[in-house]
């Protein structure tokens, strides 16, 4: 088969189209032919040699993918040749073919194509986990979304709405927070010239920034609110107001998904699967998608995302 390799780390320009070999399945996989993949922030700090693939995990790009399995391997269950499924990965979805471990393998839900349903398992995933199952997002409550032009926010910002929630969004122009109250969201700040710490109040505060924002998120937690850090764009380290997150009676939360085992990423993936999907066939929710570059062209996807004019998703596709 073919894949987009890292020739070694760097720009866009190391992302290579390559005869590799092929996937085996490993017993509990299958292999599926791939229809289309997810571009994600994380495959950027993949390339630039910053965020190696888990153990045992494609040395490819990609966590997410669409397309039809064309081998199942000893132990799988409810799976078989020529399932049209998306999945979540831990890489290796910038290629022909990847083998997946079948709780990470979801169908395609009712009225997305299945091209684009590889829009949906790794933004739906992280939304659902931190969001739902660990934030306990309730109806009613107020969720800020940092970053609500993202892959990550347009999701965020249907699936709160979908369930009830207020949403507040941070975007870097006038143009992105237009298209995330399109999306649903009631209120937006443009980080560029306000200071959200000084308009938003929220319950749940899904935060891909990291320490540059951590005073802030906690100055616009309400009480008995939840930040959730799933990204590190400005920075690591910071400094906490332990007497502010105890008079909020507040809880400060970071994860990743990529490096969990297989078990629990089923776990999020049926929940997906049960809570998610079901507003995606309903229409409620709908995959956001900026623009559809063939795979081997991987370099230009990476340009676009890294350029930041994108909204939602940039999907690679064959
Ligand atoms: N921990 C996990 O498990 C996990 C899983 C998935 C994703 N993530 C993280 O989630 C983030 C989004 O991922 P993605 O693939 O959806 O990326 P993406 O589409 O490239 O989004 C990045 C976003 O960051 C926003 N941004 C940059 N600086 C900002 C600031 N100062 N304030 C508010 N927003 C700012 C950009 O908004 P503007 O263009 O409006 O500036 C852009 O929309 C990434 O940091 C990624 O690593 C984490």
């Amino acid at each position: 088969m073919h894949a987009i390799a890292i020739a070694q780390p760097g720009g866009p320009e190391v992302l290579a189209w390559r005869e590799v070999p092929d996937p085996e399945p490993a017993p509990g996989e299958v292999v599926v032919d791939v229809v289309a993949a997810g571009v994600n922030r994380a495959d950027l700090l993949q390339r630039q040699g910053f965020y190696e693939p888990p153990p045992g995990a494609s040395p490819y790009p990609g966590l997410e993918c669409s397309g039809v399995i064309s081998e199942v391997g000893e132990g799988v269950e409810g799976y078989k040749v020529g399932d049209e499924v998306c999945a979540l990965l831990s890489g290796g979805a910038y290629a022909e073919r990847v083998a997946v471990p079948w709780q990470q393998l979801m169908p395609v839900p009712e009225g997305v194509s299945l091209q684009d349903a590889a829009a949906l398992p790794e933004v739906a995933c992280t939304v659902w986990s931190n969001v739902f199952m660990l934030a306990r997002l309730r109806r009613g409550e107020t969720l800020l979304v940092h970053g609500g032009a993202s892959g990550i926010g347009t999701m965020a910002i249907q699936l709160a709405k979908a369930f009830g929630s207020r949403v507040a969004v941070t975007a870097g122009s006038e143009e992105k927070l237009a298209r995330c109250r399109e999306l649903g969201a009631d209120e937006g700040v443009n980080y560029r010239t306000d200071d959200f710490s000084q308009k938003i109040r929220a319950d749940v505060i899904l935060d891909i920034i990291g320490a540059k924002y951590l005073a802030g998120n906690i100055k616009a937690l309400n009480t008995g609110g939840r930040l959730v850090v799933i990204g590190l764009q400005g920075g690591t380290r910071g400094e906490l107001d332990v007497g502010a997150l105890l008079r909020k009676r507040a809880s400060v939360h970071g994860t990743t998904l990529r490096a969990r085992p297989v078990d629990e990423k089923g776990v999020i993936v049926r929940g997906v699967v049960d809570n998610v999907w079901p507003l995606v066939s309903a229409g409620a929710i709908r995959p956001v998608i900026h623009s559809r570059i063939p795979l081997a062209d991987a370099a230009r996807a990476h340009e676009v995302l890294e350029s930041g004019e994108h909204i939602g998703k940039i999907l690679l596709v064959r």
